[in-house]
């Protein structure tokens, strides 16, 4: 390839300790960067600068516009607003000077309590791997290289440097794999391995998985970065396919394991041990091998052949030049705030879920409100780890109601603030121990309990009446009560349920009992249980919305905006998913078993015949919808293929008097053939359109072959000859229409 000229031209003149170098991590000298490789200034290769994460630019002391979660960017099932997302994402990337943003986070969401489901996208494969390929053509739009993680079935934190997930074939066909195959055809340059093991073999040295299937198989060339501090034994992980260590450094070297203090670039973060619910499983820091010290003995001594190592400089320097980082001419570029906090604030109003409105929304802009819950002062930014970021600016929900209302706004919290758990202060405790985190009976609940009581939560509990008292008299008084509760969670650390922290649930319900109307919204991360919605008239999830919390709460609250957004995850109670099973979730002696196979999120719920509280795809909007007139034609792939895609086209009808916006959604049911189990009915695509009051639009939703394929372990990818069944509708439990179709 020519554009590989130049590269070649350079790994020829690279001696074997500077082409070992250029694939170690090391610290960044100014202390910005989360991942540093120094290039090699004899030949004018420049630094190659990482930064986090999935929320928006992480730099130890600066700020960046804080986006919503990416989960709730799948909420929206809007690729457009997705790749725009990644678009700015990228650019605040390059503004800030670095080359490599450590995202988009691409692992399927398997356990609804998962500590870093707010990084993730989906519980579907095929959602998320369009949201996934989508930022990815956006970061990699600005010149930024996008960095999907983790790879891959890194579906929990609980031990997650120590646990294999026990996962078959076909699951990982099917289920783990698709969105970083998405991400990797979309162009992401670099792919960053996972900590945990994969039938037995950590991911880092996984051969299979990162040359077999990633490189040779999807034709990836860009490079593989370990996960921090992932690898072991720095020959078997190049022989396996890792191309780049990271960081590269002793702990206690890093300006900071994970979340950068940025204080005193030459001194360690902390001396302070490493919680062992965080370390389990993890290389030992002091012993495992940085690449630019075994790497080279290993070539010299015949273990590691000089060809892989110049592989791996060459995928780095290939990646690099792709990017034009590498003629070390990169235009400064500024990013455009206003800009991107309108992108924040289409993706939070856009990607929130409204559960359940009987008619308490949209607020008449005169009611007299109260607004009360433990979040009501706080933009709710994300949650702990890697992804934590810090803006400029951020509305609380408090500010964005009070702008605009018009009536009366009474805020009473009624309950302690629910702090969000930092990693960064489990790693800096000064007592050096957890006394409220257990991870080995995942009791997180105390650490995730604001209300800082012991687990009776009798010290805070004659506070709580005190204030749920004038919390309550405050919503007799309103028109209507606003409830603003939250869930919290890290990186590190699974949820131990999914109820809400503290006393929300008490909260709601006494504010329930009193209010005229109670209207109820969410942050949460993943799934959450709302034992008390039969008694309020309205939920609205809106994820981890970021800096706009506020802004985008009030336009939702007063209908300004329709909530876009529809559910990418089941809502259910913790013990109806496949991973109340111990053996699934956590694990049992290491090892997690994903012998529900392919069934994970709705397609569960379907195979047990189980009533989900909120299914897949559900979301409410404030107009009505009909559904009418539905087709399907054959389409030319084209590009020298000559089979035939299915458009599915629907007409759609907004019967309301106000504007609002729907995603149509396609559900494809494969027919029943002997010896082959197949989910009910898997997702395959969706259209979010706008539709003005009145009016109707039609819709059309392409599906390829793989919404008709299911994984044989023999041969590959099948379609089964036979009539499937296409539903059209709002969610995995409403289909509106129904087509067939032969394949
Ligand atoms: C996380 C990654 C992150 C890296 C660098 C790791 O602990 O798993 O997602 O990019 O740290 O901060």
């Amino acid at each position: 390839m020519t554009e590989d000229t130049p590269v070649r031209g350079l790994v020829e003149a690279l001696t074997l300790e500077e082409t070992a170098r250029l694939v170690s991590g090391t610290t960044d000298p100014t202390g910005r960067a989360t991942g540093y490789l120094a290039g090699v200034e004899r030949l004018d290769v420049p630094p190659l600068c990482m930064v986090d994460g999935p929320l928006g630019v992480r730099i130890p002391d600066e700020s960046a516009t804080a986006f919503p979660a990416p989960i709730a960017l799948a909420a929206t099932f809007d690729d457009e607003l997705a790749r725009e997302h990644g678009a700015a994402l990228g650019r605040e990337t390059r503004a800030a000077g670095a080359d490599v943003l450590l995202a988009p986070g691409t692992n399927l969401i398997r356990v609804p309590q998962g500590g870093r489901n707010f990084e993730y996208f989906s519980e579907d494969p095929v959602s998320s791997a369009a949201t996934a390929a989508s930022v990815v053509e956006g970061i990699e739009s600005e010149g930024v290289i996008a960095t999907p993680k983790h790879y891959v079935a890194n579906g929990q934190e609980t031990d997650r440097a120590a646990v294999s997930a026990e996962v078959d074939e076909r699951a990982l066909r099917e289920l783990y794999l698709p969105s970083f195959r998405a991400a990797v055809a979309a162009g992401a340059g670099s792919v960053m391995s996972a900590y945990n093991r994969v039938n037995g073999t950590r991911m880092s040295d996984h051969r299979r998985l990162l040359t077999d299937v990633l490189k040779e198989e999807w034709g990836f060339d860009g490079y593989v970065v370990s996960d921090w501090y992932g690898t072991e034994s720095a020959v078997d992980a190049a022989t396996a396919g890792l191309d780049v260590e990271m960081p590269g450094v002793p702990m206690a070297e890093t300006s900071d394991a994970t979340a950068g203090d940025g204080d005193d670039d030459d001194a360690p973060a902390s001396d302070d041990p490493i919680p062992p619910e965080i370390a389990r499983g993890m290389p030992d820091p002091e012993t495992c091998e940085p690449f630019d010290e075994a790497l080279p003995a290993a070539v010299r001594n015949g273990s590691l052949p000089r060809e892989r190592l110049d592989d791996m400089a060459t995928r780095v320097l290939r990646t690099m030049d792709r990017a034009g980082v590498l003629d070390g001419d990169r235009s400064p570029v500024e990013a455009d705030a206003e800009a991107h906090r309108r992108t924040a604030f289409e993706v939070a109003t856009r990607g929130s879920v409204l559960l359940k409105n009987e008619g308490a929304l949209p607020l008449p802009a005169a009611a007299d409100v109260a607004l009360v819950g433990p979040a009501v002062d706080e933009a709710v930014l994300g949650g702990g780890g890697s992804a934590e970021t810090t803006p400029e600016t951020s509305t609380a929900p408090r500010e964005g109601l009070e702008a605009r209302a018009d009536g009366a706004v009474t805020v009473v919290p009624g309950h302690p603030p629910i702090e969000g758990v930092s990693m960064l202060d489990l790693l800096t405790d000064e007592e050096g121990e957890k006394d409220n985190v257990d991870a080995t009976d995942t009791d997180a609940a105390d650490a995730v309990d604001a209300t800082d009581t012991d687990s009776d939560g009798d010290a805070a509990s004659d506070d709580l009446a005190v204030d749920v008292d004038s919390a309550v008299a405050a919503a007799e008084a309103a028109d209507v009560a606003v409830v603003v509760v939250r869930d919290t969670t890290t990186e590190a650390l699974d949820r131990d349920g999914l109820g809400l922290p503290g006393s929300q649930d008490e909260l709601i319900e006494a504010v329930a009992a009193a209010a005229d109307r109670t209207v109820v919204t969410v942050a949460a991360s993943g799934p959450v249980e709302l034992p008390w919605r039969g008694a309020v008239d309205a939920v609205l999830v809106n994820w981890y919305p970021g800096q706009v919390h506020g802004d985008a709460l009030a336009a939702l609250l007063y209908g300004d905006v329709d909530p876009g957004g529809r559910l990418p995850v089941t809502f259910a109670p913790a013990s109806a998913y496949p991973t109340a099973d111990r053996r699934r979730f956590p694990g049992v002696d290491g090892r997690v078993s994903h012998d529900e196979g392919v069934l994970v999120g709705y397609r569960w719920f379907d195979a047990r015949d189980l009533e989900p509280t909120y299914p897949f795809g559900h979301g409410r909007s404030y107009a009505e919808f009909e559904y009418r007139d539905a087709s399907l034609e054959g389409v030319r792939r084209g590009d020298g293929d000559d089979g035939d895609d299915v458009a599915v086209t629907a007409t759609l009808a907004n019967v309301a008097d106000r504007d609002g916006r729907e995603v149509v959604q396609t559900y494809v049911r494969p027919p029943d053939v002997a010896g082959v189990d197949r989910p009910a009915r898997e997702f395959a695509g969706a259209e979010s359109v706008a539709v003005a009051a009145g009016e109707r639009e039609t819709v059309t939703v392409r599906l390829d072959d793989l919404a008709f394929s299911r994984y044989d372990p023999e041969d590959g990818w099948t379609v089964d000859a036979g009539e499937y069944v296409v539903e059209v509708g709002r969610s995995a439990r409403d289909a509106r229409l129904e087509l067939t179709v032969e394949r």
